[in-house]
């Protein structure tokens, strides 16, 4: 029988869970749906203005995300046909323990079979595949795309330049990120931010340690001997 994953209460009082597997929390300890919004909601879903919204979602874990996007569809009555990929599901019960919604809307998508599209509510078809992303190919032009692996110190296999190319193929140049290399780490920032002001971002931004969060990338960034070098907060020298 599997370990259940333990569950922690985050920043903004949301709810996480902890990895058995990969030692990991599954969103940012300073907010789990904080994150969820910001990242994935703001700076993703509401980018796009398709209709349908066609999302790839990298790891359904709690179903936080896949939750939120359908709550925001359905503000504007937005259609979403949202894939995502997980390799280790979470139980039903343990999803319900978190407390993000009693709605029964989220607990379809947790009953929701796997391997096939189904309509879970009006408006939301969801495909959620088992099996591991590296191997995973897709036929889909996605508009979307959730990046929400664990760190790449955690799990380095999904942050190679070949899984990145294999996921802006199939945006179809849609992809309103880019991903750049920090000190020989992997990170991803919004496009905006990169052409606003050259090789310039600010550290100190919800924006920022929002995506810091989201790509567990705070061993890289909140260590205390790199902010010494940063007097400005602007230096970021390196982008792929
Ligand atoms: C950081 S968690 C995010 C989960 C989810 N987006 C959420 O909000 O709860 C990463 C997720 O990716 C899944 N995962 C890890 N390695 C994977 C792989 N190789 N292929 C597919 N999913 C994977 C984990 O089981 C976990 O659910």
């Amino acid at each position: 029988m599997p370990l259940s994953p333990d569950i922690e209460i985050t920043g903004d009082g949301s709810a996480t869970l902890r990895s058995v597997v990969h030692g990991d929390t599954y969103h940012s300890l300073r907010g789990a749906v904080g994150e969820a919004r910001h990242v994935f909601i703001e700076s993703g879903f509401l980018q796009s203005g398709a209709n349908p919204v066609k999302v790839l979602e990298m790891g359904f874990g709690t179903g936080l995300n896949a939750w939120l996007t359908l709550l925001e569809a359905g503000k504007t009555g937005r259609a979403v046909e949202y894939t995502a990929v997980e390799l280790h599901p979470v139980a039903q019960e343990i999803a319900a323990k978190l407390g993000y919604t009693d709605d029964p809307r989220f607990a379809a998508l947790h009953s929701a079979p796997w391997g096939e599209w189904t309509e879970t509510s009006e408006g939301f078809r969801l495909r959620k595949l088992r099996s591991d992303f590296a191997k995973t190919k897709f036929s889909t032009i996605f508009d979307v795309v959730y990046w929400d692996a664990f760190a790449p110190d955690t799990q380095p296999e999904l942050w190679t330049e070949e899984i990145f190319a294999r996921v802006h193929a199939a945006m179809a140049g849609k992809t309103d990120l880019v991903v750049g290399s920090f000190r020989g780490a992997f990170v991803l920032v919004p496009l905006c931010y990169v052409v606003s002001e050259r090789k310039k971002i600010d550290t100190e931004s919800a924006l920022w340690h929002a995506v810091v969060g989201a790509t567990r990338q705070n061993d890289y960034f909140y260590d205390n001997s790199f902010e010494k070098e940063l007097p400005d907060h602007s230096a970021v020298e390196d982008w792929g």
